[in-house]
């Protein structure tokens, strides 16, 4: 096993790379030897990103997916091994957090909405990409973006917060199923991480007073330094690791 940190010969797809983290995670995983297969709703911004990638001489090929679709769940991972041959890295990256209130005045087609993508979507293609590692008999790793607010109490993002702690457990379990495979399941929990999805926090003072006053740094991260951490889970280099847990979050939780 090499210690280096690098994706030669790989092939990973990584959900909601039109933007944000997974666009950050995309285009390091494709500088360090990736082809990329590059998910998300809406093919504009993943063309984008397909391009850049290819003109910085990488691979990538965009395909649009909504993430809590099982059955494009299945054609993305079909898709993917008809253009590369093979899947063998898998970032369920993209999510959803349509409600930001207290869990009492919640609707359903809320909890439903953020169930559907954030724990069915990884769930349905953490299985179809094992699958197709299981037949090929070959190593693969999984890589779940779950976030600390899966640690503790979460007022106003509480139904957000219960799928980021339910793909904590869901990584655990399925570590353990798939360790005889070859297969390794890990986990990223950022903290607050400068992107679109996090605006309803970044742009309030209140909140990010908070936020960086717990933060070892007094400063939120960058899409890049959630990166880094995808880059060595997905790689060979973590070879002894599944099951885990990174937390990527500037030191806010363990002052809590
Ligand atoms: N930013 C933070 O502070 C933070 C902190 C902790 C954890 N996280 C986690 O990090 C991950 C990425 O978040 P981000 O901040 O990078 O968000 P972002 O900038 O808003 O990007 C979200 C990405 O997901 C895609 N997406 C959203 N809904 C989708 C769906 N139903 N099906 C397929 N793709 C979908 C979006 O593209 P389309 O709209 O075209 O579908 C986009 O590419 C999420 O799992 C989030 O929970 C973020």
């Amino acid at each position: 096993m090499s210690s280096d940190i690098h994706l030669e010969n790989k092939v990973a797809i990584v959900t909601g790379a039109s933007r944000g983290i997974g666009e950050a995670i995309a285009k390091s995983f494709a500088r360090n030897g990736a082809k990329v297969v590059l998910a998300a709703r809406k093919l504009e911004g993943l063309e984008r990103v397909r391009d850049e990638i290819q003109g910085a001489g990488g691979k990538a090929l965009a395909v649009a997916c909504h993430a809590g679709e099982p059955d494009q769940i299945d054609a993305l991972v079909a898709r993917t091994i008809k253009e590369f041959g093979q899947v063998d890295v898998l970032v369920n990256n993209a999510a959803t957090n349509p409600y930001f209130g207290p869990m009492m005045n919640l609707e359903w087609a809320a909890w439903d909405k953020t169930f559907d993508v954030n724990v069915k979507g990884y769930f349905a293609a953490t299985r179809a990409v094992a699958k197709h590692l299981m037949e090929r008999k070959a190593h693969g790793s999984i890589v779940n973006m779950a976030s600390v607010v899966g640690f503790m109490g979460s007022p106003l993002q509480g139904i957000y917060a219960m799928t980021k702690a339910a793909i904590v457990s869901m990584t655990k379990t399925m570590a353990m199923e798939l360790g005889s495979a070859g297969i390794r399941v890990n986990c990223i929990a950022p903290g607050v991480i400068d992107t679109r999805f996090a605006s309803a926090l970044t742009t309030n003072e209140e909140i990010m007073a908070t936020v960086k006053a717990r933060n070892a740094f007094s400063r939120i991260g960058s899409p890049e330094e959630v990166a880094g951490a995808a880059l060595y889970l997905a790689s060979d280099a973590a070879s002894y690791t599944t099951g885990h847990t990174l937390v990527v979050d500037g030191g806010w939780t363990v002052s809590l």
